[in-house]
Formats: C-alpha cells, sequence, structure tokens
C-alpha cells in the first residue's frame, strides 16, 4: 500500500506551514506545549525481536494486559532493527535507512513539529554517554554498556545530531529517566525509551527484559503527578520474522497501552490494524502538529489509534461494543490469554 497522490500533496502543503527553518532557535520563549486532544505525555518504551506468544508466556507482561489497553493487531513495520525505529518518528520509509548502519539523513522527523508548538521532548538511551556539553556522540556502540545507536533513531537525523540544543535532549537513561518521572507534571511531553541489549531482551530473552520495563513502569505508575494525561506505550521493533522458521510470517509484536486517563478501557483489547506510523500519526493528530514536510507522507496515510480517551468519555473495564470492528465486546482478561479471542 503507498500513500495516495492527495496525501502527498497534504505533506507538500505542510512545508509552508511546519517550516523547519524555524525551529532551531533558542529562544527561551517558546510556547507552552498546547494540550493534547488525549493526552499531554507521551512515553514509549521499545523491546527487541520478541514474538507475541514468547511475550505472553511470561508472567510480568500477561499481568500487564490487565492494566492497560492490549493492541492485537500491531504490527513492527520491517526488518531489520534501526528501521522500525526510525519509522516511529518520521514519515518516510525509514528516512532511506533500511539496515543496521550509521546513517546520517536531512529528511525531518517529529521532532521538527513539536518544538516549534512547544511540545517538550527527551530521547533515554540506556547506556549512552553525550560528549562534552551534550553534544551528541555518534558512536555505533558502547559495548561496556551494551548501548547501540541503531536503537536510537533520533542520532541519523542531522538537523539533530548536528544541533547542540537537541543533543542535550537525547541522554543517558539511567541518569535521567527517574529523575525526570519525578519532576511529575514539569516532565517532557514526549519521552523516547531504549533500554540497553539485555534490558530489551535482544542478547538475553522476555523474562530478563520483564525486570527493567517492571521497573520503569512502576516508577511511572507510582507517581500519580506524572501519570495525569500521561499514556504509556510498550512495543517492541519487530518480531522473529527474520527466524527462517517464521519468514513470511506477519510481524505481530505485543503492544501495550497504559494509562487510565488516556485510553477508552483497561483490561480490554483494540482489534484495529497499527504499525509504528501509528505512533506518529498519533502525535500529530493529539497535538495538532500537521505533517512532516517531504518525505514519503506516510503520515497522511495511515490513522492514529482507535480507542484513546477524550475528555467526555469515562474508563471502562471493556470498550462499549459499538466500538469495536466486530461488533463484540471482548471477554474478561484473566491469566489464561487464549479466551482473549484473539
Ligand atoms: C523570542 O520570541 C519572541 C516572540 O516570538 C520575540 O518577541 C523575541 O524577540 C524573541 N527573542 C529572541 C532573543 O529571539
Ligand atoms: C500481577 O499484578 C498484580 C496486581 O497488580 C500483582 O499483585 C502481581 O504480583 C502481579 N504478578 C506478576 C507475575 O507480575
Ligand atoms: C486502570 O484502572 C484500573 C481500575 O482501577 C486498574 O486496575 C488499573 O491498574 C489501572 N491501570 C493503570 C495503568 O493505572
Ligand atoms: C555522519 O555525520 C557524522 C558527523 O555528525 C560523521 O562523523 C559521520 O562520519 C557521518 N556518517 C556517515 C555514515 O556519513
Ligand atoms: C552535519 O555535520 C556533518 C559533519 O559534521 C556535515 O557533513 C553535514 O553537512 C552536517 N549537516 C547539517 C544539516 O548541518
Ligand atoms: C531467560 O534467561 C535467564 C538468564 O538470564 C534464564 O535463567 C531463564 O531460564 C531464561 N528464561 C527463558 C524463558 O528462556
Amino acid at each position: 500500500m503507498k500513500p495516495t497522490a492527495a496525501g502527498l500533496l497534504l505533506a507538500g502543503l505542510a512545508v509552508a506551514t511546519a517550516s523547519p527553518t524555524t525551529t532551531c532557535s533558542t529562544n527561551s520563549s517558546t510556547p507552552s506545549a498546547p494540550k493534547g486532544k488525549w493526552f499531554d505525555r507521551f512515553v514509549v518504551i521499545v523491546l527487541e525481536n520478541t514474538n507475541r506468544g514468547t511475550t505472553f508466556g511470561d508472567p510480568y507482561f500477561l499481568n500487564l494486559t490487565n492494566m492497560g489497553m492490549y493492541l492485537d493487531n500491531y504490527h513492527g513495520t520491517t526488518h531489520p532493527s534501526q528501521p522500525n525505529y526510525i519509522t516511529m518518528v518520521t514519515n518516510s520509509i525509514a528516512a532511506g535507512v533500511f539496515n543496521d548502519d550509521d546513517h546520517n539523513t536531512t529528511e525531518y522527523s517529529i521532532i521538527d513539529l513539536m518544538e516549534p508548538k512547544g511540545v517538550t521532548w527527551k530521547a533515554y538511551m540506556e547506556g549512552y554517554s553525550p560528549l562534552a556539553n551534550g553534544e551528541c556522540n555518534p558512536v555505533s556502540e558502547i559495548k561496556e554498556t551494551l548501548y547501540v545507536r541503531k536503537h536510537n533513531p533520533f542520532m541519523s537525523f542531522d538537523n539533530i545530531r548536528n544541533n547542540t540544543r537537541r543533543c542535550q535532549n537525547i541522554v543517558n537513561a539511567e541518569q535521567h529517566f527517574a529523575k525526570d518521572v519525578a519532576l511529575g507534571a514539569g516532565a517532557p511531553n514526549y519521552m523516547y525509551y531504549s533500554p540497553n541489549l539485555d534490558n530489551d531482551a535482544h542478547n538475553t530473552n522476555i523474562s530478563f527484559a520483564a525486570k527493567d520495563i517492571q521497573y520503569l513502569v512502576d516508577t511511572m505508575l507510582n507517581n500519580k503527578e506524572f501519570m495525569k494525561g500521561t499514556m504509556i506505550l510498550i512495543t517492541f521493533d519487530e518480531n522473529m520474522i527474520y527466524l527462517n522458521t517464521n519468514y513470511g510470517q506477519p510481524n505481530a509484536i505485543y503492544s501495550l497501552l497504559l494509562g487510565n486517563d488516556t485510553i477508552k478501557c483497561y483490561s480490554c483489547v483494540d482489534q484495529q490494524y497499527y504499525n509504528h506510523f501509528t505512533q506518529l500519526v498519533t502525535l500529530e493528530n493529539n497535538w495538532n502538529l500537521g505533517n512532516i514536510p517531504n518525505g514519503g507522507g506516510w503520515d497522511t496515510f495511515w490513522r492514529p489509534f482507535g480507542q484513546l480517551r477524550s475528555k467526555t468519555d469515562d474508563i471502562c473495564a471493556y470498550a462499549p461494543c459499538s466500538e469495536y470492528p466486530d461488533g463484540k465486546s471482548p471477554p474478561p482478561a484473566d491469566a489464561d490469554w487464549n479466551d482473549q479471542n484473539y
């Protein structure tokens, strides 16, 4: 499927209103973040290379579905890792980045739309160390700390990597994440989190990764001020489609939304089709950011998450029947995921 000609035209028009040349100003009077349609803060945590069924096999990840909205039809966009991360933040197929090598791209990203509107952001990278004065460290990997650049999509964009002020928003997760959550309402509006190669299950397994994720989730959920208007997405870059035994299968991954102020129901399942572009489109719609200039126009093609809570909706254990594409309410969640009709 490709974006329509109309979609591309819209993307072109957006250049006039969201000119990226105005985004590099260090003017301290940037507007305060506009109120979001569904949320005032979006946190995404990205894990690695695990089939959906394997993730459900872990008691922690299974349990977590009782607290939020499970996205039953969410898919990685591609293989290998890096382009999946990049499609979360820009509107072309990975900004021309199709492998795990270091790339520099002149394309634009969601950051170019957020900054002029006063939407604040930070990228938390486990094991990462910036250069002096917070300059971007473009290194491919830091072996001792298990940081890899291919899981840090912001580093590929020239207008981020070459900009000290923007680089200062890409931080070492261990030093900054809990501290920023403790700011409560003052935490950034967009928080992008990549665990290291052990904690994201890349070099380990899903049970190992569960420990880090539980720490991160608990840190957030235990802070009521932080959780006000906050939506958390826990997702994976891709499943194990690259193995011969899985090759050709859909890139289905475990993805879960948490945050009762922002989703229509908890302990429930949303059956609509989503992929990593959905994140981008949801962010654009939430803050009325327009579309990313140039690129592939994919942010005019996909739709945002479909079961998010507007200010007038009530939270309930299950979405209203009418809101499910199949007209059915999902059965109650219990310890047996097979009951959940997917
Ligand atoms: C910052 O922006 C405001 C309003 O947009 C403007 O009045 C002011 O002169 C700018 N300051 C600097 C230092 O650019
Ligand atoms: C599942 O969640 C409940 C309630 O939040 C908690 O008491 C229990 O320890 C959790 N179990 C696992 C395996 O995480
Ligand atoms: C959402 O609300 C339900 C009902 O109070 C609760 O069981 C669940 O843990 C909440 N989820 C989160 C992420 O706080
Ligand atoms: C990307 O740009 C950096 C400087 O920001 C440079 O050191 C590096 O060699 C470039 N990499 C590629 C693959 O062009
Ligand atoms: C970014 O920096 C690299 C080298 O440091 C340079 O080759 C490239 O032209 C710069 N790009 C931009 C957009 O400034
Ligand atoms: C996951 O890895 C740990 C070692 O880190 C091991 O003890 C455990 O058995 C593994 N679990 C699974 C399900 O493979």
